[in-house]
C-alpha cells in the first residue's frame, strides 16, 4: 500500500493550476450514454474514479478514448444494460448511470451501491424521482432492477440531493413531456451537466436554481464540452496556502463557486485577492478560529469542511464546526489529535480549540477529503508525517504529490 511521507513546516509558493471537477465530469460521463452520437470531453482530470465511470461504461457498450485531458466517448449501441457489481461497488457515484440508460434502453439493472465511510448514504430519493417519472423499480438478488418508459413529472426532492437531481435531470431530458424538478440541488456541478445536455439538444431551464424544468426531446446528439474547474481541489490548495504562511496563485478557478469558503476565509483574517488568472493567498500563517456549518450549495461546502477544520486546528481560539450534511464525517478528527490538535466531538459538532503547533505522526485518510485534510495539517505540522489510505486521496485529487511540490511542500509516494 502506498503512503504520502510529507515533512511541515514550509510556506507554499508560487503557482498551482487545478484540474477539471470531478463531481462535474462523472455525471458528464453516464450523460454521453444518451446519444449514439460521439462526446468529446475537455480538462478531464486523471483520477481513478474518472477511470472507474469510464470503465462503467465501457462495460454498457460505450468505446472510451483518453488522450492527455481530452475523452472521447461513443455509444453508437448500449451491448448491456447492466452494471458490473465489481465496479459499482468500488464507486457509489456509479449510480448516476440509472438515469442515462433508463432513459434511453428503458431498463437498467445495477447492484444496490449501499454504504460507505461517510454514512449509510442511501438512494431512495433517486428511485422516488424515477418512479415519478413512470418507471418501476425492483430488488432482486442484490440488484435494483429498474425498468418503464418515462414520462414528465412534477417531481419534489425532500432534499436538494445533488446524485437524486442528476439523475433525475439525465432520466428527465428524454421523457415525453415537461419535467418540473423541485427543491433541485443547486451546486455548480448540477449547472455543468445541464449545460452539457442542452449542447447535446436537450430542453434543461432552472439549474443552479432550486427550480428545474426539462421539457423532454426525442434524441440527443454528440458535442464537445469542457469540464468546470474543481471547486473542492482549488478550495484545499487554498487552505494548504493558508495554513502554512505561504504566498500561491491558484489558477483556473471560478471563484464565484467559493464564495462561501472566501466568506470564512475573509472573516478569519486570511488574506487573499482575485486576480485576472486566479486566487492569489498571501498569508502569515496566522488567523482567527471562526464557525462554519456545512449546508448545501451555496452554503458552506461538506467537501470543505475535513480541509478547513485542519486550518482551524492552528487558529487562534476557538471555533465550531457543524457537519449537516452526511451523518458521519468526522473521521479525520481522531487523526489530526494524533498530531496535537485540540478536538472535542458532540454530535455532529466539532469544537476546535487552536494549538500553537502540531506535530507529525503516522495518520490514515478514511475518505477522500480527510485525505486532504491530512496533508494540509502535515504541510503546516514540525517533522514529518506518514499518511496511508493514499488510495482515497487519488480518486479525487490529480498529481497531487506533484502539484504540492511544485509549489515547494516537501512530499514523495512511497510504495
Ligand atoms: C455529491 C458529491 C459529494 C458531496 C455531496 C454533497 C459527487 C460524485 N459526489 O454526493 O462529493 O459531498 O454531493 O455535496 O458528486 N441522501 C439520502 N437519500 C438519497 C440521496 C442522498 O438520504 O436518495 C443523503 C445522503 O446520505 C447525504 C445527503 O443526502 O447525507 C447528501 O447527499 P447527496 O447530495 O445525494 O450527495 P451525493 O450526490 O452522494
Amino acid at each position: 500500500m502506498s503512503k504520502l511521507v510529507v515533512t511541515g513546516g514550509q510556506p507554499l509558493e508560487g503557482t498551482v493550476t487545478v484540474s477539471g471537477a470531478k463531481n462535474a465530469v462523472l455525471p458528464i460521463i453516464a450523460a454521453s450514454l444518451l446519444t449514439r452520437e460521439p462526446v468529446q470531453l475537455d480538462d478531464v482530470p486523471e483520477l481513478v474514479d474518472v477511470n472507474l465511470m469510464g470503465e462503467v461504461i465501457q462495460a454498457l457498450g460505450a468505446k472510451v478514448e483518453r488522450s492527455g485531458s481530452q475523452l472521447k466517448i461513443h455509444v453508437a449501441e448500449i451491448a448491456n444494460i447492466e452494471a458490473p457489481h465489481d465496479l459499482v461497488s468500488q464507486m457509489r457515484a456509479s449510480i448516476v448511470i440509472m438515469g442515462p440508460l433508463l432513459a434511453r434502453e428503458g431498463r437498467v439493472r445495477i447492484s444496490h451501491p449501499g454504504g460507505c465511510a461517510i454514512g449509510s448514504r442511501p438512494i431512495n430519493w433517486h428511485l422516488k424521482g424515477l418512479e415519478a417519472l413512470g418507471a418501476d423499480v425492483r430488488m432482486d438478488h442484490g440488484f435494483l432492477d429498474v425498468r418503464g418508459t418515462l414520462r414528465g413529472a412534477r417531481i419534489y426532492l425532500d432534499f436538494p440531493s445533488v446524485g437524486a437531481t442528476e439523475n433525475i435531470m439525465m432520466a428527465a431530458v428524454l421523457a415525453k413531456g415537461t419535467t418540473t424538478l423541485e427543491n433541485a440541488a443547486q451546486e455548480p456541478e448540477i449547472v455543468d451537466l445541464a449545460n452539457f445536455l442542452n449542447e447535446m439538444g436537450a430542453k434543461v431551464r432552472g439549474a443552479g436554481t432550486s427550480i428545474i424544468r426539462i421539457d423532454g426531446v426525442q434524441e440527443l446528439s454528440g458535442t464537445s464540452h469542457t469540464i468546470i474547474p474543481d471547486r473542492i481541489e482549488a478550495g484545499s490548495y487554498i487552505l494548504m496556502a493558508a495554513a502554512t504562511g505561504g504566498d500561491v496563485l491558484v489558477q483556473n478557478v471560478i471563484s464565484d463557486h467559493l464564495n462561501p469558503m472566501l466568506a470564512k476565509m475573509e472573516e478569519a483574517g486570511i488574506p487573499f485577492r482575485e486576480e485576472d488568472d486566479g486566487i492569489r493567498i498571501f498569508s502569515e500563517g496566522h488567523y482567527r478560529a471562526v464557525d462554519i456549518k456545512t449546508q448545501v450549495h451555496p452554503g458552506f461546502p461538506t467537501d470543505l469542511q475535513a480541509p478547513f477544520m485542519a486550518l482551524l486546528s492552528k487558529g487562534h481560539g476557538m471555533g465550531m464546526v457543524t457537519e449537516t450534511v452526511f451523518e458521519n464525517r468526522f473521521m479525520h478528527v481522531d487523526e489530526l489529535k494524533r498530531m496535537g490538535a485540540d478536538i472535542k466531538i458532540e454530535g455532529r459538532v466539532a469544537i476546535v480549540q487552536g494549538v500553537s503547533k502540531l506535530t507529525g505522526a503516522p495518520v490514515t485518510a478514511a475518505d477522500l477529503r480527510a485525505g486532504a485534510a491530512l496533508i494540509l495539517a502535515a504541510l503546516s505540522a514540525e517533522g514529518t508525517s506518514e499518511i496511508s489510505g493514499v488510495q482515497h486521496i487519488d480518486r479525487g485529487y490529480e498529481h497531487i504529490e506533484e502539484k504540492i511540490t511544485r509549489i515547494g511542500g516537501v512530499i514523495r509516494r512511497e510504495d
